[in-house]
């Protein structure tokens, strides 16, 4: 289970300066690669954060993150990055760049990473980034090259203007899991982001229903509409009892009995998030409206 440890606390306050400075030089001196911390972030990474969904090539929990699956968002296709510590991942990048990317949807070299895939991320709180990034950086390098997606100028400064998003700033606290419901939202929202693929991004005309489905979701050219998930008794899951959601959770079957596809809904991933984390976000989950 994870919990608030001391080598978290320093982490989540570490990051505070970082985050506060957000230069790429920072005089902060790196955190210490505490293998507790990293053990978290192993659990959130093979868990409800899924990084090896997309970041591996089987999208297995525990493949290495060396990237290369084909996935989909408004400007096309692109390849997931390797994002090992090697020459051909972010090897060179600082522990503040990593933040970045989570926080303000910027690389190192200015350029803004897609906020489709991370969507709901920015507001993962310092502790549990602290202990991804940590995890991440823990991993052994493994050179794979992927080409990066080049937008064109004009996609940039049309497409890009309305996908760039303002930094988030400042300290993100970790909610106690006291609050289970207010928890299993944090959880659900900002690191399972259960909504960047399960409700329509907003536009500027239409207005997205939250968890209510409909966006095409597209891995190695194969392509899946994900369903309504929220509370409707007909569309949705009015329908599941706590048992219900215990079961998707744990093996990724449905109330009716079907599997849900592995290689799009990151179920394989969930099976292995923490218990009193999975019951959180059921507590939450439950209250979703239909409309
Ligand atoms: C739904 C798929 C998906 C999931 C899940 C995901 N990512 Fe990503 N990530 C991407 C894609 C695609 C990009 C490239 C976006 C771009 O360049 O526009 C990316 C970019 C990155 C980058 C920047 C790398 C670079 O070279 O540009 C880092 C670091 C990263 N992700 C870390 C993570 C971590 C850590 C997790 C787990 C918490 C994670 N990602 C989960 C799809 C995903
Ligand atoms: C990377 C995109 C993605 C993410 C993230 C994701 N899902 Fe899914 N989900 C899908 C797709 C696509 C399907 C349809 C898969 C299929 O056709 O088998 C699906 C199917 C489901 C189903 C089956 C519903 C039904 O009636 O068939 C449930 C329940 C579900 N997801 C819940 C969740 C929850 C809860 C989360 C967050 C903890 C989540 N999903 C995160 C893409 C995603």
């Amino acid at each position: 289970m994870r919990s608030l440890t001391w080598p978290a606390i320093a982490g989540a306050s570490l990051l505070g300066v970082l985050v506060a400075c957000g230069g790429v030089d920072s005089p902060v001196p790196p955190l210490p690669a505490s293998p507790e911390l990293a053990r978290q972030g192993q659990v959130l990474a093979e868990g409800l954060g899924a990084c090896g969904h997309c970041h591996s090539m089987t999208g297995e929990p525990g493949a290495p993150l060396t990237g290369g699956r084909q996935m989909e968002d408004q400007y096309g296709e692109i390849l997931a990055p390797n994002i090992t510590l090697a020459r051909s991942g972010i090897g060179t990048w600082s522990e503040g760049d990593f933040i970045r990317v989570f926080r303000a949807y910027v690389k190192p070299n200015g350029s803004i990473v897609s906020p489709a895939f991370h969507s709901g991320a920015q507001w993962m709180s310092d502790a549990d980034l602290g202990a991804l990034m940590t995890y991440v950086r823990s991993l052994p390098p493994v050179e794979s090259e992927v080409p990066a997606r080049d937008i064109s100028w004009l996609d940039r400064y049309t497409v890009g203007f309305f996908d760039s998003k303002p930094e988030v700033k400042g300290l993100i606290p970790q909610l106690p899991q006291s609050f289970r419901q207010e928890y299993g939202e944090y959880l659900v929202n900002h690191v399972a982001r259960c909504s960047s693929c399960h409700s329509k991004p907003e536009g500027i005309i239409v207005s997205s229903r939250y968890m209510a489905g409909g966006e095409e979701i597209s891995f190695d050219g194969e392509t899946r509409v994900a369903p309504n998930i929220t509370h409707d008794a007909e569309s949705g899951l009015g329908e599941w009892t706590e048992e219900d959601y215990r079961a998707f959770f744990a093996s990724g079957k449905t109330r009716d009995g079907r599997q849900v596809d592995p290689r799009f809904c990151p179920v394989r991933f969930y099976g292995r998030a923490p218990a009193q984390d999975v019951e959180a976000m059921i507590s939450f989950l439950r209250t979703i409206p239909a409309d």
